[in-house]
């Protein structure tokens, strides 16, 4: 998917170009959201598929490269979402977005560290028949954090993801989801901090205002924050 470029605020046009120019290993920071797993499924080129993998510490290797699963008396192997990005449509490599990786617990973090590792040293077998797999050319990885600090994250992972770029704005395209009167403030509190308003919190509130009073979709939402929010979005429209 290419976007507008002209009007794309400077983060995202980051992202567009290192996609653009065969950087693999992208990280994505900053405040939750603002597009960053949405663009880093759908950005770039994602022909051979693009695989979701949401990292928590109750996750296990299964969710990374799989494990045999019994389905109507056989085993069959049910390959997880790093596999199947390494593999993509069959000839190319897909995407690879992990979130929140620096929630994923020790033995996973180390399978992830090998399935993103440099493709020429990439290999991974499966323990059940002994085959070597390794990434298809193409294999891309965007990694999402809210963590702001690239130290806090293990050296080991930041090693292998060179480019990272801080998303402090909302994608224009996820933007034009709201009303017209929202878009201004949405962006103004993105990444402001602990007053921060979620653009999903916007969403929210535009679809309970077209059922519900303004005050009483704005008190839902916002709370305690409601009138000054209201107030806002009232000065935001008239300038
Ligand atoms: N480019 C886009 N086009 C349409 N919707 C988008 C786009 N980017 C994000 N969204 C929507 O905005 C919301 C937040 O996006 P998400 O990717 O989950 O943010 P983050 O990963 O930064 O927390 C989601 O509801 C998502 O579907
Ligand atoms: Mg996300």
């Amino acid at each position: 998917m290419t976007t507008d470029q002209t009007t794309l605020p400077d983060c995202w046009e980051k992202f567009q170009q290192v996609l653009d120019n065969g950087i693999d290993r992208i990280i994505l920071f900053g405040p939750p959201g603002t597009g960053k797993t949405y663009c880093g499924l759908h950005h770039g080129n994602v022909e051979a598929g693009a695989f979701r993998l949401v990292c928590t510490e109750d996750m296990t290797n299964a969710d990374v490269t799989g494990s045999f699963m019994l389905e109507k008396g056989d085993f069959r192997w049910v390959s997880g979402a790093a596999l199947k990005a390494w593999n993509g449509d069959g000839t190319a490599g897909g995407r690879l977005v992990v979130d929140e990786i620096d929630k994923a617990g020790g033995d996973v973090f180390a399978t992830l560290l090998a399935m993103l590792d440099t493709p020429e040293s990439a290999s991974w077998e499966n323990p059940q028949n002994g085959r070597v797999h390794t990434p298809k050319a193409g294999f891309t990885a965007v990694m999402t954090t809210n963590v702001e600090e690239m130290q806090e994250l293990p050296p080991a992972l930041t090693d292998r993801f060179p480019v990272r770029i801080r998303i402090d704005q909302p994608h224009p395209d996820a933007l034009k989801i709201l009303s017209r009167d929202l878009r201004g403030i949405a962006v103004q509190m993105a990444d402001a901090g602990e007053r921060r308003i979620s653009l999903r919190q916007f969403m929210s509130f535009d679809s309970l205002r077209k059922g519900l009073e303004t005050e009483r979709a704005a008190e839902i939402v916002f709370g305690h924050r409601a009138e000054s929010i209201m107030d806002a979005i009232a000065v935001d429209g008239v300038a």
